[in-house]
C-alpha cells in the first residue's frame, strides 16, 4: 500500500489542483497539511471550475477530506467556500470533512496586520496574499494564537483572545493605528465556532488509524517549494513548511507507509508576489506565456511572472522532497514556440553555480546558463499517450529528466481531467 504526496516543485501555482484532483479518485482521504487559504486550486472537470483555496481538492470527488493542523484556518473563509461548492451540488458535513482540533485560526486581526506589515516593509515588499497567513503563524510560534479546541470554552477563549489583542494594541499605538476591539473579535468567534465546531477532530488519532487499516492516503501540498519558510527564497517566501517534510507535523501521522511523493512541475517557470527569479522573462516571450497559459493567480488574481524552465531549482526541490517522480503540467502552452530554453546553471562574477545558493544578493543577480531546444510548433492539447507526442516535445521532456535527475510519471496537456498522460502509477 502507498501514500502519495503531491508537492509544487517551483514558487506555486503548478497546477497541482488537477493531478490531486485526478489522483484522488484513486485515494480514500485527501489531507492538507500546511498553508491556508492563501493556495488556490482550479479543478476543471466536463465543463464545470471549481475554485477551491482550503478544501482539500479530493472533496469535490466524494473523498474524505482532512484539514490538518498544519493548516492556519480562516473560519469565515472556509464558511464562504463550503456554501459556495455546496451551490455546486457537493454538501460538505462532518461525514466527509474534519479539521483537526489544534489547528490555529486566522482572525479578522491577522489580516489587518498582514496589511500593516506589508506596507512597513517598504521597497521590501513580500507582495503577501493578505490573507493574515503570515500573522496568523507568528501567533502560533509566538505561544498567543487561538486554536479551534480553544472554541470550546467561551470563558477561557475571552481570557486567551485578551491576552492576544493586548499584544498586538502595543504594536498598533506605536504605529498610531486604532486599537483591535477584543470584545467584538469574542462576539465574531462564539457566532463562527456553531458553524465550525462540527467539523472538528483528533485528527491524529483518525489519521494513524486510517493509515494502518491501510487506506489510501493523499497529501495535497499547497504553494511550492521555493515558498519553503526554510529552503524557499526566504524572506520572500510563505510561512509554513511546503517541502515533503511537512506531512506528518502537519497532519500528526507518525508512522508513515510507503509514501510517494510527486513533484508538480510547470513546464516553464512562474511566480505571484516579489522575490529573486532567475529565468524570469520581461520581454515578449514572457508576456506569450503569460496568456497562453492564462497567468493569473487564482486567489488575488494577480499576474504571474513568467519564465523559461529552471532545471536547477527543481533537480534541488526534487532532493529536498525526495521525489519520486516529476508531474509536467502545461505542456500545450509551449506548442507555439520554434526555440525552447532551459536554465542548466548559473553564473555570477566568473563563479559558476550548480545549485540555488540562499544568499538574496546572489539570488538576485545570478544569470541563468541556457540550453536551447527546438520547440515542435503543432499542438499537444488533449493528447493522453506518448507516443502521441511530437518528437522535440518527447526531447523537451527528456531532457527535463535529465537535467534535474528526476523520470517523469505524468504529463499534463490541458486542464481536462482525461487530458493526462501517464507514464507511472504513484499509487500502486
Ligand atoms: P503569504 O503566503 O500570503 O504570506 O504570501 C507570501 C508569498 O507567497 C507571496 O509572494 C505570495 O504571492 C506567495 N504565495 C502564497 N500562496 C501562494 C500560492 O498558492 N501560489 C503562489 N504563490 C503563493
Amino acid at each position: 500500500m502507498t501514500n502519495v504526496t503531491i508537492v509544487g516543485t517551483q514558487w506555486g501555482d503548478e497546477g497541482k489542483g488537477k493531478i490531486v484532483d485526478w489522483l484522488s479518485g484513486e485515494a480514500d482521504i485527501v489531507v492538507r497539511f500546511q498553508g491556508g487559504n492563501n493556495a488556490g486550486h482550479t479543478i476543471q472537470n466536463k465543463g464545470k471550475v471549481y475554485k477551491l483555496s482550503l478544501l482539500p481538492s479530493g472533496i469535490t470527488r466524494g473523498k474524505k477530506a482532512i484539514i490538518g493542523n498544519g493548516v492556519v484556518l480562516d473560519p469565515w473563509s472556509l464558511k464562504k467556500e463550503i456554501e459556495m461548492i455546496s451551490n455546486e451540488g457537493i454538501i460538505i458535513n462532518k461525514e466527509n470533512l474534519i479539521i483537526a482540533e489544534n489547528i490555529h485560526l486566522i482572525l479578522p486581526i491577522h489580516k489587518k496586520i498582514d496589511e500593516i506589515n506589508e506596507i512597513s516593509r517598504g521597497s521590501n515588499l513580500i507582495g503577501t496574499t493578505k490573507k493574515g497567513i503570515g500573522p496568523a503563524y507568528e501567533d502560533k510560534v509566538g505561544r498567543r494564537g487561538i486554536r479551534l479546541c480553544d472554541l470550546y470554552n467561551y470563558k477561557e477563549l475571552s481570557k486567551k483572545l485578551e491576552n492576544l489583542i493586548a499584544y498586538h494594541n502595543v504594536i498598533l499605538k506605536s504605529k498610531k493605528i486604532p486599537n483591535f476591539d477584543s470584545n467584538k473579535i469574542l462576539n465574531e468567534l462564539i457566532e463562527i465556532s456553531k458553524f465550525l465546531i462540527p467539523f472538528a477532530s483528533p485528527v491524529w488519532k483518525y489519521i494513524n488509524k486510517a493509515s494502518s487499516d491501510n487506506k489510501k492516503i493523499l497529501f495535497e501540498g499547497a504553494q511550492g517549494s521555493l515558498l519553503d519558510i526554510d529552503f524557499g527564497t526566504y524572506p520572500f517566501v510563505t510561512s509554513s513548511n511546503t517541502l515533503a517534510g511537512q506531512i506528518n507535523i502537519g497532519s500528526g501521522l507518525g508512522k508513515n507507509q510507503q509514501n510517494y511523493v510527486l513533484g508538480i512541475t510547470k513546464a516553464y517557470t512562474t511566480r505571484v508576489g516579489s522575490g529573486p527569479f532567475p529565468t524570469e522573462l520581461k520581454d515578449s516571450i514572457g508576456e506569450t506565456l503569460t496568456e497562453r497559459g492564462n497567468e493569473f493567480g487564482t486567489v488575488t488574481n494577480r499576474k504571474r511572472r513568467c519564465g523559461w524552465f529552471d532545471s536547477v531549482i527543481v533537480k534541488q526541490t526534487a532532493i529536498l522532497n525526495g521525489l519520486d517522480a516529476l508531474a509536467i503540467t502545461k505542456l500545450d502552452v509551449l506548442d507555439n514556440f520554434d526555440i525552447l530554453k532551459i536554465c542548466i546553471g548559473y553564473e555570477l562574477n566568473e563563479e559558476k553555480y550548480d545549485y540555488f545558493p540562499f544568499d538574496t544578493e546572489v539570488q538576485k543577480h545570478i544569470k541563468p546558463i541556457y540550453l536551447s531546444l527546438p520547440g515542435w510548433e503543432s499542438s499537444t492539447v488533449g493528447i493522453n499517450k506518448w507516443d502521441n507526442l511530437p518528437l522535440n516535445a518527447k526531447n523537451y521532456i527528456q531532457k527535463i529528466e535529465e537535467q534535474t535527475n528526476c523520470k517523469v510519471a505524468v504529463i499534463s496537456t490541458s486542464p481536462e481531467r482525461e487530458h493526462t498522460i501517464l507514464l507511472d502509477k504513484p499509487f500502486k
